[in-house]
């Protein structure tokens, strides 16, 4: 097979929700139509105790969660399907928002019992950034839920995206009948434990077609099939229209459907941006870009992993590439593919697909690794605004010199942010999770044997000042608290809104620049 049909099957995507949404029982029915596993409760075993994704850190380990995404791939209907697990809970980092920027598309869920979560919103922003398409789930429909068309309008207002659903839900709750497939003009009927059945609209029985629920539930369809968009790939390509299903990833019901839905509509690996124009995924030479990297996987190796998504060409064991950053070579002997409960070798692999690459201290964050004569490198990974914020200084002042040592290397490598505090220069952390703290502080004292202690200032929100304004340090106190960033440049740590929009209305010639706005 040649590369552009290796490319052609794959279906690199992420699922983004808010904890609770349903992501871990989704994922799971995937994993079952994939035959990844024979079982459903085998992903993550909050209760039971069993791991499947990933067992690697000492941490995860008290904690009975992934630390950090992981990598599930099986093939489906002849397409090689990536899924890249974008971590929530309490390991919400850095790394879920770098995942989706690794991704070719993403699944969005949201629990119709609660509509559009704090998380979906910051996820959602990062896609929307990248003009990554979305396809929604609207999980939960087993239960009494918000209605229907208040939750189409909730994403339409609450998120900027058109929506167009393809299917329709026929009541709610103990009233629930199933979904109205728009396609294929059919009721797919929901049937408690037992599997879904297909009636064809014309061959319904007297009892569904005068059922106050059901002719309800079309009455407003048919207002929204007259007035609603109508579906446009290329809307959804772009990013400008969201596909919307509707189901029960418990049940399971409409999981099915949806996945074929969105396996035959979402995009195949396309060009990505480099330094020097756009390299194509049937490209001849092997590339791709590091998007996140894992230490101490396995404690007993103390290993690191770098994840590497493959963006162009073939990728075959041993070979040797070029880092783009220093111009070394290296030899690519070790690498790993990630499947739910094992990290099996790869041979090859092409654009979509993520290796994990053993990492002797060299890579970072958003390095491009490539074969060939050209010289280029992917698009720099953005900087995310992190939210929690703590001083941190070495326990013992006579380990200062390790203490600088590992906060460099830790926020090199894209761990944490770091910030310093305008005058008194004393070492701010930024981070966009509580998990990046304990990690922090895990290989601190692991790795560079320092004990840290940490001062909390919580969460903030973050603002850039424009580097070419002089900064009038007289107007910012505790509230407001004046830091810079790695690059000397000032930004300003605002308590809340309210302080926010406060200083705002004071200082309206002070620009302040939020980094997950979106033109
Ligand atoms: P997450 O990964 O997004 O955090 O969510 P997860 O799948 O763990 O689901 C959160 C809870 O919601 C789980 O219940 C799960 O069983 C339930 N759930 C998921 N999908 C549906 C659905 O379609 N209908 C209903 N009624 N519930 C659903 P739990 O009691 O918190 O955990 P568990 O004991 O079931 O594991």
């Amino acid at each position: 097979m040649n590369i552009q049909e290796e490319v052609s099957k794959r279906k690199t995507f992420a699922i983004i929700s808010h904890p609770d949404a349903g992501k871990t029982t989704l994922t799971e029915k995937l994993l079952l139509y994939g035959n990844l596993i024979r079982s459903a409760g085998t992903v993550k075993g909050k209760k039971s105790g069993k791991f499947a994704t990933s067992d690697w850190m000492e941490i995860e380990k008290q904690r009975g969660i992934s630390v950090t995404s992981s990598v599930m791939n099986f093939p489906y209907r002849g397409y090689q399907i990536n899924i890249l697990d974008t971590p929530g809970h309490e390991d919400f980092s850095e790394d879920t928002y770098r995942t989706l920027t690794a991704v070719d598309s993403v699944v969005m869920i949201i629990d119709s019992t609660k509509g559009i979560e704090a998380q979906t919103i910051k996820l959602f922003k990062v896609c929307r950034m990248r003009g990554i398409p979305i396809f929604t789930f609207i999980n939960k429909l087993d239960r009494e839920g918000k209605e229907t068309l208040a939750l189409l309008e909730e994403i339409e207002e609450v998120l900027d995206i058109e929506t167009c659903p393809l299917n329709w839900p026929i009541g709610m709750g103990k009233r629930f009948l199933g979904v109205y497939d728009r396609n294929n003009e059919q009721l797919v009927k929901f049937n408690g434990n037992e599997e879904e059945t297909y009636i064809p609209k014309d061959e319904l029985s007297e009892e569904i077609a005068n059922n106050p629920t059901y002719i309800e539930a079309m009455d407003e369809f048919a207002l929204v099939e007259e007035a609603g968009a109508q579906f446009s790939l290329e809307d959804v390509l772009s990013g400008k229209q969201t596909p919307v299903f509707f189901g029960s990833a418990l049940a399971p019901f409409g999981v099915q459907t949806f996945f074929d839905h969105f396996i035959d509509m979402a995009p195949a690996p396309g060009g990505r941006k480099t330094t020097e124009g756009v390299v194509s995924p049937d490209a001849p030479d092997f590339s791709g870009f590091i998007f996140k990297i894992q230490a101490n996987m396995n404690p007993a190796h103390r290993d690191r992993v770098a994840f590497l998504r493959v963006c162009s060409g073939k990728f075959e064991r041993g070979m040797d590439v070029r880092l783009a950053r220093t111009n070394k070579h290296m030899k690519l002997a070790q690498t790993q593919q990630f499947v739910a409960s094992s990290r099996d070798t790869v041979e090859e692999a092409y654009a979509g697909d993520i290796i994990g690459i053993y990492d002797p201290n060299v890579y970072r964050i958003g390095d491009t690794l490539l074969t060939g004569k050209d010289k280029f490198e992917y698009d720099e990974l953005p900087q995310f605004p992190p939210e929690l914020f703590k001083k941190v200084m070495a326990k013992n002042a006579m380990k200062s010199k390790q203490f600088k040592k590992g906060i460099e290397q830790l926020v090199q490598e894209g761990a944490i942010q770091l910030f310093k505090q305008y005058r008194t220069e004393s070492y701010i952390l930024g981070a966009v999770g509580e998990l990046q703290y304990e990690v922090f502080q895990y290989r601190m004292k692991n790795e560079y044997h320092v004990d840290v202690l940490f001062e909390t200032i919580g969460e903030r929100i973050p603002r850039w000042l424009n580097p070419d304004e002089k900064v009038d340090a007289s107007l910012y106190d505790e509230r407001n608290m004046l830091v810079t960033d790695r690059e000397e440049q000032p930004l300003v740590l605002f308590k809340n809104d309210f302080s926010l929009n406060w200083f705002k209305d004071k200082h309206p010639d002070i620009e302040l620049i939020d980094l997950f706005e979106v033109n």
